[in-house]
């Protein structure tokens, strides 16, 4: 005689009970690592600008520093997946990929503003009071120094010297110089943009 039927009634619905909440547990886990896939399969990602680069490049040496400047002029960054990207492409660590982005300060890892500020801290600006001008900006965006507005509108940076010292103290805009500056005309500057 088989053990199952030795099993009374009630141990054998426990049993199957257990058979059957064990399936479940697994199909709800496998269901679990589907989606996760299906994610890795669905990349959103856009490597079309990082690729339209690595085309331009191809087969050149020495290309690492205008691969990276290209994508970054692309996305506005240099966002994880186009360095890993970049990485396979060019056959090359990623860290050494990374190590190079990271060691140039015109290179960015996260997302920036819409506008990027940067105020000059220069020694001509520093004398006419660029302290003040970044104090106040800050305060209008309430922002560090790096940071970017909630709204991605602003990046707000500081920098060395912008070669428009006759205008001291100076900043930029985008592409747009903006000299003279007290911290009372910030508000309206702001407002352009
Ligand atoms: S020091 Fe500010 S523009 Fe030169």
């Amino acid at each position: 005689m088989s053990v199952c039927r030795n099993l009374d009634k009630l141990a054998r619905t426990v049993i199957e009970l257990a058979i059957k909440l064990h399936f479940i547990i697994w199909k709800r886990r496998l269901d679990t690592l589907k989606e996760v896939l299906k994610c890795y399969d669905e990349d959103p990602f856009d490597y079309g600008p990082a690729d339209e680069i690595l085309v331009k490049y191809q087969g050149q040496k020495g290309t690492m520093i205008p691969i990276l400047q290209g994508i970054q002029e692309a996305y506005g960054y240099l966002p994880r997946q186009a360095l890993e990207h970049t990485a396979k492409q060019l056959k090359v660590p990623f860290s050494r990929i990374f190590g190079v982005a990271t060691f140039y300060a015109q290179f960015h890892l996260t997302p920036r503003g819409k506008n990027i500020i940067r105020v000059c801290q220069g020694t001509a600006c520093h004398v006419r009071g660029a302290a003040k001008i970044l104090a106040a900006m800050k305060e209008q965006l309430n922002l560090e120094v790096g940071g970017t507005s909630e709204d991605m509108k602003f990046t707000l940076e500081s920098v060395a010297c912008i070669g428009a010292c006759g205008l001291a103290p100076v900043m930029m805009i985008n592409n747009d110089t903006f000299g003279r500056l007290t911290p009372d005309k910030l508000a309206d500057i702001l407002k352009e943009f």
